[in-house]
């Protein structure tokens, strides 16, 4: 079969899933789900939800645990297939063995990436929710596969237990397809924030526009700034939220931090550094100086990248 025909099959697939509308509400419930249960947990549940975005990575968490099952996986199949065409040689005792633990690595692996990826998720929306919903249900069918194939080899079933494997290294490409899609085609889990560096310092709006604690909008060389004053001072950060590019401007400013409207992320105004997710990078922060009544700001050139 030629690329272009395989990318034509999978682009087909991918759209048939998107279209599939009586997912909606098993995907509502299910997200309603999730964020009762990260709510009931309060301060602690915040935290676990911080810990599995990745807010402390710089960076979501999610993709890198899948390389766990993905890679042990792999490895799983390479032994097993070394095992099946080595009847009676003296490594198959080996092979199976080493086959055996990759599985049970990649077992527990994918259940890390699951709780990642789950909360990822219940933030998005659209054709990302339905691509990612889809994804996670052909995860959990790989990972039942993976897991009865370990039952099967425990009970001496090997031949069993290998063809499960095979069928559920399959569904985990297939998965896979859909992850890379919600990445590179949907853009979850990218950066949306505008960083572009302006130079110098340029005037952003008249100082006397500023009402303490409220954030207002400017646009500064093309790049959009939320400004807020606090206590005598003027924070100015990127406007466009590095999660999924929600207005800061509209959000709520709590103590020295401001709140991203769409799902709560949560940033310091003084160097944009994430205090909540579901965002993993840091917002641009900007200088501030008052000149002739207009406030003007100037990017800084190191934006802190670490997360509280
Ligand atoms: S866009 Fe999602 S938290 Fe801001």
């Amino acid at each position: 079969m030629s690329d272009a025909r395989l990318a034509g099959l999978a682009e087909s697939a991918a759209q048939v899933i998107e279209r599939q509308e009586w997912l909606a509400p098993l995907e509502d419930g299910l997200q309603r789900a999730v964020q009762a249960a990260f709510q009931a947990g309060g301060a602690a549940g915040q935290a676990v939800k911080n810990f599995l975005h990745g807010t402390w990575l710089g960076h979501p968490l999610h993709p890198v645990l899948t390389d766990v099952p993905i890679g042990a996986w792999t490895t799983a199949l390479v032994f097993d297939t070394l095992d099946a065409g080595s009847r009676g040689w003296p490594w198959q005792a080996s092979a199976r063995r080493r086959a055996d633990d990759a599985i049970l690595v990649g077992v527990v692996g994918a259940v890390g990436a699951a709780l990642a990826g789950i909360t990822d998720w219940q933030h998005t929306d659209g054709k990302a929710r339905r691509t990612g919903f889809a994804h996670a249900a052909l995860n959990t069918l790989a990972l039942g596969l993976y897991t009865g194939s370990l039952v099967m080899r425990r009970r001496g079933a090997r031949g069993a237990g290998r063809s499960m494997a095979g069928v559920g290294f399959g569904v985990m490409l297939a998965s896979a397809y859909l992850g890379g899609r919600l990445v590179y085609r949907e853009r979850i889990g990218v950066d949306h924030a505008q960083r572009e560096e302006p130079e110098g310092f340029a005037r952003a709006l008249r100082e006397a526009e500023l009402r303490e604690g409220q954030p207002a909008r400017a646009e500064v060389n093309g790049l959009r700034v939320v400004l807020v004053k606090r206590s005598g001072r003027v924070y100015a950060i990127g406007e466009l939220c590095s999660h999924l590019g929600g207005p800061l401007a509209e959000g709520q400013v709590q103590d020295e931090s401001i709140v991203c409207p769409w799902h709560g992320s949560r940033f310091a105004l003084e160097d944009g550094r994430v205090l909540n997710g579901p965002a993993t990078m840091p917002q641009p922060c900007f200088e501030t100086r008052v000149r002739d009544g207009f406030v003007e700001v100037r990017r800084r050139p190191e934006a802190g990248l670490a997360a509280a």
